[in-house]
């Protein structure tokens, strides 16, 4: 059985054992955090998309989806501030020259500590942070002696702010103007498009935009697996409002986002919401989802009261009109914005990590155990397995019979080989909630064995109801 401090590492080569996910470029040693969705992965993270999307999109009908494209025009990062403000403070240790993010290193060393002398300097940290104090974080750390873990020495630089955009160049003239940034966010696509959706989708304030994808960001301190990634995935969503109505629906979606999570099974004592200390620049208040992972808890989700700071600042350097005219009040104004923010990334290591649980399911007579990925059946990857008892008598026919009728409906997998227990195991190890076996009483009276990936329970169900039972359980 593992221990809390090793159940980490084991969900992390389960992923790969089990074809979840892959470092990246692993043949040429890999790329670091980044990562590659392996067949169960990428369909997990697919369920998980689309459970995302259709709750935003086709259940609020005042939420419309876009997909807007990676690269946008560099003025857009320059009128969102990210080219002055998106960096993290920085502090390299002058004899191994590795560089660590300021709070992560003060945090590392907190965790250390008895916990009230750990919450004293996490709040002293916060503090500082929030006023923008490199100084007092330098002498913070020397004075609680934080030492590199690599030299172990206490031999350290300046904090430094460090900008987390990667940029690159357009087209084939290398020269500044064509220096263009990697989205660092998906929120801006959303922001320059306000107009566009609007109009062409005759939208009333108050209505939202969603949108899932790609982001990238120059992680200094990557690590955790997939907690932290250069490249990454986000599901966002922009909620536009009136002006003076910010308070409200920043309540009505912080209750939102905390049900949606739990809608899927989740207990409620995984989850808790904590408020933004040093508050972003675009933010009039922030509060993160955090979730009891294996390392502790740590943020899923953010939801931010961005106020009129995008918009207005799009308006200023595109030069171009961005307000709404609200007719139930006869005024014009650019409106303010609610975003929920979430890494598809996180909400995949966080299903997993709730999932994997580690069985010992030995007897007197005989040692057993098994790894067992309790998910959700709406998000696991392969719904229903189907196995012929044999190889013969008719009983492959049957189970491609049962096949055909399902496959349309969800994701089936077929095997024959080995014996039933083993296909078992394997199918509870990527989190498939049913298989059935058919066997020779299934040719006399139609009738298969179902069974339930956590009880382990097996019934009799006639065949032809099983496409109908997991249909249930799915939607
Ligand atoms: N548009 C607002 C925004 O981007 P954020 O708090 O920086 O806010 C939102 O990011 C979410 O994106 C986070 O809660 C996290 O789940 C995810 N995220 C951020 N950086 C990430 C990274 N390096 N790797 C994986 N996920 C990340």
């Amino acid at each position: 059985m593992s221990t809390d401090q090793n159940k980490f590492q084991a969900i992390i080569s389960h992923c790969k054992e089990y074809g979840f996910v892959f470092q990246s470029s692993e043949i040429y040693d890999g790329l670091s955090a980044v990562y590659d969705y392996g067949q169960y992965g990428s369909e997990l993270k697919k369920n998980i998309k689309d459970y995302w999307w259709k709750s935003m999109t086709q259940l609020h009908e005042n939420i419309v989806g876009i997909d807007a494209a990676i690269f946008m025009h560099p003025t857009t990062w320059k009128a969102s501030g990210h080219v002055d403000n998106f960096s993290d403070p920085m502090i390299d240790n002058k004899d191994s020259k590795k560089r660590y993010r300021v709070d992560h290193l003060i945090e590392g060393y907190a965790e250390t500590l008895p916990q009230a002398d750990g919450d004293a300097l996490l709040a002293r940290m916060d503090e500082l942070l929030k006023e923008n104090d490199f100084a007092g974080l330098k002498t913070l750390i020397e004075e609680n002696k934080i030492k590199c873990s690599v030299s172990g020495t206490v031999n350290w630089t300046d904090v430094r702010q460090f900008n987390l955009m990667f940029s690159t160049q357009l087209g084939s003239v290398t020269d500044e103007a064509s220096e263009i940034y990697l989205r660092p966010e998906t929120a801006q696509g959303i922001f320059v498009n306000f107009l566009n959706v609007q109009k062409t989708g005759r939208m009333k304030i108050p209505f939202g935009i969603a949108q899932i994808g790609k982001a990238f960001r120059n992680e200094i301190v990557a690590r955790q697996f997939i907690f932290r990634m250069r490249e990454f995935e986000q599901m966002e969503m922009q909620f536009f409002i009136r002006p003076g109505s910010q308070k409200e629906w920043y309540e009505k979606w912080k209750e939102e986002r905390m049900q949606w999570h739990l809608s899927l099974g989740t207990d409620p004592s995984k989850y808790r919401f904590k408020d933004h200390v040093k508050l972003a620049h675009y933010a009039d208040a922030a509060v993160d989802i955090e979730f009891d992972f294996p390392m502790g808890f740590k943020e899923v989700e953010g939801i931010h009261s961005r106020t009129d700071f995008d918009l207005s600042q799009h308006q200023l350097y595109s030069k171009k009109k961005i307000q709404y005219f609200d007719t139930e009040i006869n005024q014009n104004y650019v409106p303010y914005v609610i975003e929920t923010s979430i890494g598809l990334d996180r909400m995949f290591l966080l299903v997993i990590c709730n999932a994997y649980e580690e069985q010992d399911l030995s007897t007197p007579e005989k040692p057993d155990s098994r790894v067992v990925l309790k998910l959700p059946a709406k998000l696991a990857p392969v719904k229903l397995a189907i196995f012929p008892l044999t190889k013969k008598d008719g009983l492959p026919e049957l189970a491609r019979e049962l096949m055909n009728s399902c496959m349309p409906a969800f994701h089936c997998f077929y095997e024959e080989k080995d014996a039933i227990g083993k296909r078992y195991r394997r199918q509870d190890a990527i989190g498939t909630p049913f298989c059935v076996t058919i066997d020779h009483q299934t040719k006399e009276d139609g009738t298969v064995t179902i069974r339930y990936r956590d009880s382990m329970e097996q019934e009799r169900v006639p065949m032809a109801d099983v496409k109908q039972l997991v249909m249930n359980k799915i939607f």
